[in-house]
């Protein structure tokens, strides 16, 4: 069997070092994305072993409900508890004031929610996340309710961006999120210069339910590199 590529092992490395974070007793926000599924594994083997109890689990989206259920983690819903104590995501993009572009995954809208409500939100990136601008390397998600898409993307052209329909892989037509909308990403082409003033903007567009800014929500990111040949963790 070949050896793991570089990425992998450094999505491996910042899952693991998130998930070793987590305390007995805790109610843990569970992202969404490749890296976050590592954290997810992680917290279910150190459930198996004993090195962590009494375990709550909220899930940010179908994909991390599914890994829940197969590593054995307990989850419950926003409903039945009245705080979370940490919650761990990925990220699309960061920038160096730890704002972000999420919903690679187009389950944005369900991960700002469970991920502000967290004492604390640990991101967990690869070093290749990391921007000087948010915008320049990915297109920023926008999820909007079907019969909005047309005026919605104009709108958004009014406001510089460019619009694009997401399609699905494997699918013939768009991308359907967990929530039963669609997502547009958006190109700016020179980038976000004042994500603070373009998240409300988007989201006031009637028929917009979310956009992929994450704004002033990351507490703690950890950034998984390769370092003279070997995986290591650091924190921003
Ligand atoms: C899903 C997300 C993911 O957290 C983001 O896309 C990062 O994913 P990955 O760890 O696979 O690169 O925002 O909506």
């Amino acid at each position: 069997m070949s050896a793991p590529d570089p990425v992998t092992v450094m999505k491996q490395q910042v899952g693991k070092a998130a998930a070793d974070r987590v305390k007995s007793g805790a109610i843990v926000g569970l992202g969404t994305g490749s890296t976050t599924a590592y954290a997810i594994q992680y917290i279910g083997e150190r459930l198996a072993s004993g090195d962590l109890e009494d375990i709550k689990g909220i899930p940010t989206s179908f994909q991390a409900t599914v890994l829940a259920k197969q590593y054995g983690i307990p989850l419950t819903t926003l409903d039945e508890i009245d705080r979370m104590d940490v919650a761990i995501d990925g990220a699309d993009e960061v920038d160096p004031n730890k704002q972000m572009i999420k919903g690679g995954g187009a389950a944005h809208t369900r991960e700002k929610i469970v991920d502000s409500l967290a004492e604390e939100f640990i991101v967990v990136v690869d070093g290749s996340k990391l921007v000087k601008k948010l915008g320049t390397t990915f297109l920023l998600p926008v999820e909007v309710i079907p019969m909005a898409m047309t005026p919605v993307m104009r709108a958004i052209e009014a406001l510089g961006g460019q619009p694009t329909l997401r399609m699905g892989v494997k699918k013939a037509g768009p991308v359907v999120t967990d929530e039963g909308n669609l997502v547009i990403d958006v190109k700016f082409d020179a980038g976000i210069d004042d994500p603070a003033s373009l998240e409300p903007k988007l989201n006031n567009i009637p028929g917009v339910l979310e956009n992929g800014l994450f704004v002033n929500v990351a507490d703690t990111v950890l950034i998984g590199e390769i370092v003279d040949g070997e995986p290591s963790v650091r924190e921003m």
